[in-house]
């Protein structure tokens, strides 16, 4: 089968090969993948990543072929899947508790965008306890995993902070449901009962002095690369709780939570652009520049 494959003298590291076709456990379907989504987190940036490696973490497509154990959906279902690797492929073996069902009226192109993005944010938010009433920042908003957050904020009930690097990155948040749009912590009118971290580094220091009594802060991940100082007197002054969020698998019920809120039209999946495969290298490279807004897909085959 075709792939993408990592490949350090490409563009963005990234060049379509043939390699072996996935070899399915008992409890995996194998999946022909129509549509894959880029996850900052994921794009081979230095020569650390082995080269020939399939990465891929977001897959949507239609089951080429049932588990073998006789658990999960048919051959011709249409599903969304999760996994560590190897998704930005022709074929992909999933596990059955990886995946989730999706009625005809989602396209292959949204749903490739929940498993990674969609699960943080939703867990993430979950982690804090994010109910109606609270004020909920989110720092790299106009991103993959932040346009999700801001959404999932507003429908538990949030009033959202959303923090962007710009004006223009921050397009479209308010219709998502933030209630603001801040470029800075010296923009917040009020302080932050929960802070959902995508960014770190002197931001994140800065808005450590901007919670609220007993305030939660998850850290997510640390686009910015820049090191964070943390005094403790951030954590005492404010009883603050820090906590950080990885994503784990055993994705089936969020998945389809998620699948629900898309059909529903509650939730937005973002997709800023679509490429054709073969151009990965300048989606890739677009996402790590900071010019998508949301969403990177690619469509295979
Ligand atoms: N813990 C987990 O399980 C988990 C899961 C998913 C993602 N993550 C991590 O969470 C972060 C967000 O992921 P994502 O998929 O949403 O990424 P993304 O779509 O690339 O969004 C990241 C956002 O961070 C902001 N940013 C600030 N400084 C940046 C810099 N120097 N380089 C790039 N972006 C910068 C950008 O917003 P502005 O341009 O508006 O500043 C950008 O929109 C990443 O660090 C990722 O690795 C962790």
């Amino acid at each position: 089968m075709r792939a993408l494959v990592v490949d350090h003298a490409a563009p963005g590291q990234l060049a379509l090969a043939t390699v072996p076709d996935p070899d399915p456990g008992p409890d995996d379907v194998l999946v022909r993948v129509a549509a894959v989504s880029l996850n900052y987190g994921e794009l081979p940036r230095s020569s650390g990543v082995a080269a020939g490696t399939v990465p891929g973490w977001d897959a949507a497509g239609v089951v080429e072929r049932a588990a073998a154990s006789g658990t999960g959906p048919k051959a011709g279902t249409r599903v969304v899947t999760w996994g560590w690797t190897g998704g930005w492929a022709e074929l992909r073996a999933v596990p059955v508790g990886e995946l989730a069902v999706l009625p005809d009226s989602v396209g292959f192109d949204e749903a490739a965008t929940l498993p990674v993005a969609g699960i943080t944010a939703l867990r993430a938010l979950r982690k804090a306890g994010v109910r109606p009433g609270l004020r909920v920042g989110i720092t790299g908003a106009s991103g993959g995993v932040g346009r999700f957050a801001v959404q999932l904020a507003r429908l538990s009930g949030a009033e959202v902070y959303a923090l962007v690097g710009n004006p223009a990155r921050g397009e479209g948040l308010t219709a998502l449901g933030a209630a603001h749009v801040v470029t800075g912590a010296d923009e917040l009118d009020a302080p932050l009962d929960v802070l959902l971290d995508n960014v770190a580094g002197p931001q994140l220091t800065e808005l450590l002095d901007h919670m609220a009594r007993d305030g939660v802060v998850v850290s997510i991940g640390s686009a910015s690369g820049a090191p964070t100082a943390l005094r403790p007197s951030h954590l005492l002054a404010n009883r603050l709780t820090l906590v950080g969020y990885q994503d784990a698998g055993d994705s089936a019920a969020d998945l389809a939570h998620l699948v629900d809120l898309l059909e529903q039209g509650r939730l937005r999946a973002s997709v800023d652009r679509v490429d054709d495969w073969k151009a990965a290298g300048d989606a890739a490279t677009a996402l790590l520049e900071r010019r998508v807004r949301g969403k990177a897909v690619l469509t295979v085959g």
